[in-house]
């Protein structure tokens, strides 16, 4: 049979990037960065697919290679193990034809100078292969949820009724959502654009969220086949991030902080909807990231005033004058974007979550004196968990007698679908094709 060596060259990759997330601790976005898989859009495509998948399912994946090797891979060669892994998910997640992986992913041993090891690889596959497989059971809750226990945990106290669900949404893929920017074009008119351009049906290329500007899109689209995307008409940007700055601008305006600002998305997003006579200033603590910022800016042909410091260090950033309103996009574990980052559930310990907890109470305490009696700051996070959410805010409230949490203004649609807590709101990862975040919005009262 002849070989396709790309084949065998992508699984060959793939196992190195999952093997590097996985026992190395690198995110899967650098991990993919680090290897080349040639221009290929559909060889990208699968190589992504397959890196993603394996990442995602890796526990249920591992848990039945074990039952398929009668001793431990040794230590010298854990990248067949992870091989292995990689060749049981396209076998239990793909359609390509059960030969072909089994073929490439033996060519794939050799590409990692494991040749002695074909023979076991073939053998693993083709019994994997005869067997029922998909009759697994476990009753391991990390191998039945692919994700680690104290995820598992910290969901089912945050969210007793609805753990299960947040779990079956993390363990899928998300859509693309896309924010366009109403300062140039509407989003009805945008989703016809991209149609005529794909010369498909609109229903082939998505649907309006139920922000104006907002898109899901169907299928994912390369940004080079974006219409209007180097012009600025157009951000890529998930539906349930769009919220804050809706939320936040809601009529008001003046001087605004965005504090946590990289790599700029609500940036951008404030700056398409504010009038002239308000201003953004954009701070984040990484300088790598705040020259994100200001190519993502330049592209939409925005200005704010951009400044790379710790936020929480007022002294060294602060001109004295205080803010009408106030962003805080708060680092967090990301527990609502699992979707998207599948290595997060392999990457993020347990105890972060105290430190984060710590970074999160000093940022809010430090930016309230920013904040104009009368002002709003709203706390927002991509997290899914209380002790980063509600938790937060009532350590803040205990030491601020001049906080009012609000009612979140938007439109009834999005209201619905949200779930209130004490004080504020959470929106679940998978409602509607969104992310899971969380929206505290504050008044500052005026004593
Ligand atoms: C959730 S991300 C922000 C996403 C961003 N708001 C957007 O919409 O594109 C959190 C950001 O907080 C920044 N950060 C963490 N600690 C910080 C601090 N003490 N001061 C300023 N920025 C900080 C990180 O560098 C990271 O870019």
């Amino acid at each position: 049979m002849q070989i396709n060596d790309n084949g065998a060259m992508i699984r060959a990759k793939a196992a190195n990037v999952v093997d590097m997330v996985i026992n190395k601790g690198r995110s899967l976005d650098r991990a993919i960065e680090k290897v080349n898989v040639g221009d290929e859009n559909s060889q990208k495509s699968l190589f992504k697919a397959i890196c993603y998948g394996t990442i995602r399912f890796h526990w249920e994946l591992k848990a039945q290679l074990n039952q398929y090797i009668s001793r431990p891979i040794r230590k010298k060669d854990k990248i067949i193990e992870t091989l292995l892994i990689v060749g049981f998910f396209q076998i239990k997640n793909t359609r390509i034809p059960p030969h072909a992986i089994v073929t490439q992913t033996v060519e794939a041993a050799r590409l990692l100078k494991k040749p002695n090891l074909c023979a076991f690889i073939n053998a693993v596959l083709r019994g994997f292969l005869r067997s029922g497989w998909s009759e697994y059971i476990d009753e391991n809750e990390e191998v039945i949820y692919n994700h680690p226990q104290w995820i598992i945990n910290t969901l089912k106290n945050s969210w007793p009724d609805n753990w299960r669900e947040i779990i079956g949404n993390n363990n899928k893929q998300a859509p693309m959502w896309l924010r366009v920017n109403q300062k140039k074009i509407t989003g009805k008119e945008y989703l016809h654009k991209i149609a005529n351009s794909q010369n498909l049906p609109i229903e082939e290329i998505g649907y309006l969220g139920d922000l104006d500007q907002s898109i899901c899109l169907k299928n994912p689209i390369s940004v080079k086949l974006l219409p209007d995307f180097d012009s600025g008409s157009v951000s890529i940007q998930d539906g349930a991030a769009q919220i804050a700055a809706e939320c936040l601008l809601n009529g008001f305006s003046g001087r605004i902080l965005d504090a946590c600002a990289a790599p700029g998305g609500k940036t951008g997003h404030l700056l398409e909807k504010i009038n002239d006579s308000s201003t953004v200033t954009a701070i984040d603590i990484d300088p790598n990231r705040t020259n994100i910022i200001e190519k993502n800016l330049d592209r939409l042909g925005l200005q704010a005033k951009i400044i790379t410091a710790d936020v929480a260090d007022t002294k060294s950033w602060w001109d004295a004058k205080l803010f009408d309103l106030i962003l805080l996009d708060a680092p967090c574990s990301a527990s609502g974007v699992i979707r998207r980052h599948p290595d997060i559930k392999h990457l993020k310990r347990e105890e972060d979550i105290h430190s984060l907890n710590l970074m999160q109470l000093n940022i809010i305490n430090s930016l309230w004196s920013l904040l104009k009696p009368g002002g709003q700051l709203l706390y927002v996070t991509c997290s899914v968990f209380t002790e980063e959410n509600d938790l937060v805010i009532e350590n803040f409230k205990k030491t601020h007698s001049d906080v009012i949490a609000k009612k979140l203004l938007l439109n009834n649609n999005i209201h619905d679908v949200m779930h209130k807590t004490i004080y504020g709101y959470q929106l679940l990862p998978g409602t509607r094709g969104m992310d899971g975040f969380y929206f505290s919005y504050l008044e500052k009262a005026i004593l």
